[in-house]
């Protein structure tokens, strides 16, 4: 055990932490530009503060939010199978992986050499590592503080094992069809000719049952929602009056995603930057888009980045979908 937590320690300190700091301009840059725009937008990143991240968390125990437990259940429902088309003894990285809860149900049967998480909360990170290695001593586990797009180095004697990227949660779908088209571009050269990706897919579906997911009825979407003004409040010098702005969060059935936003309750004013911002009452500040797609339009764009459909597992009801690729 002391031998892992020196592993882990030594992990971190290889990884990009300073960067990570020297971006606050780049953050508060990216802040202000998005609320000085006509349709003002506040990048969903920004929902997971600490106080954010709890948020989600019970959001996704919630009965209406369906995606973690279905996603969960077709994990721990088909990991043999999924162990089987990956293949052992190989390197598994999870960009975001924060907790590590949802690998934990793939490590018995797929049982890597190396797991490698990425998430940018390094504390966080650095503790649901320690934890995972101490359940999976046959594992090397090696977390990265970066974003997921970080350049690291893989330890040479990984470096000719076969990668697979696992990327849960239907994460993807907060990327605008043509980022996501990106990311999974940078996952195939991540992974290389012939790698894999196993990847959470949220499915298009009865528009009640979506609204519901992000409308329940004990308001912790809206309060998630209205978070981001708390966090952008810390981050960079706004103002905001949480109490003055409403969650909204509907789906739009033509461009295939769920929109929240926040609407303003009255005309108000907001110090942005340099700036000081009129929002007119009813106005709406863009925060999430979280796009639903079908097996094949996934399937086109993984297929446009490079990757190959091997095989897919959906609950029952059709409401969340695991697919996995291989990199051609
Ligand atoms: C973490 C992006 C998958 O889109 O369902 C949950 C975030 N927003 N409720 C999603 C979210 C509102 C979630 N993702």
């Amino acid at each position: 055990m002391a031998a892992t937590q020196t592993n882990n320690q030594r992990s971190i300190e290889r990884t990009h932490l300073s960067e990570n700091n020297a971006s606050s301009d780049e953050v508060s840059r990216e802040l202000i530009e998005g609320l000085q725009r006509t349709h003002k937008f506040i990048n969903p990143k920004f929902f997971y503060d600490a106080h954010g991240s709890t948020l989600f968390e019970q959001i996704t125990t919630l009965p209406e939010y369906y995606p973690t437990r279905t996603e969960l259940a077709l994990l721990s429902m088909h990991n043999n199978e999924i162990a089987d088309c990956i293949g052992q003894k190989q390197v598994l990285i999870e960009p975001g992986a924060g907790s590590c809860s949802k690998v934990r149900r793939l490590l018995p049967s797929l049982q890597p050499r190396c797991f490698i998480p990425i998430d940018i909360s390094a504390e966080f990170l650095t503790s649901s590592a320690n934890q995972l290695q101490q359940t999976f001593p046959n594992v090397d586990v090696r977390p990265i503080a970066g974003d997921m797009s970080c350049n690291y180095d893989m330890p040479d004697k990984y470096k000719f094992l076969r990668k697979t990227v696992f990327y849960p949660g239907s994460t993807i779908g907060n990327y605008e069809p043509e980022e996501a088209l990106e990311f999974l571009k940078h996952v195939h050269g991540q992974v290389g000719s012939n790698g894999g990706l196993l990847i959470g897919v949220d499915l298009q579906k009865d528009r009640d049952v979506l609204h519901q997911a992000y409308n329940d009825t004990q308001g912790v979407t809206a309060l998630f929602n209205i978070n981001i003004l708390n966090h952008c409040n810390q981050l960079i010098d706004t103002n905001f009056d949480v109490s003055c702005f409403e969650h909204v969060a509907f789906y739009n059935a033509q461009a295939c995603r769920i929109e929240m936003h926040l609407e303003s309750l009255a005309d108000q004013t907001v110090n942005v930057g340099d700036e000081i911002v009129f929002i007119a009452e009813g106005e709406r500040i863009h925060t999430e888009h979280s796009y639903k797609y079908t097996l094949e339009t996934f399937t086109r764009m993984a297929e446009d980045a490079g990757f190959k459909a091997v095989k897919h597992w959906v609950d029952g009801a059709g409401l969340f979908s695991l697919q996995y690729f291989t990199a051609i």
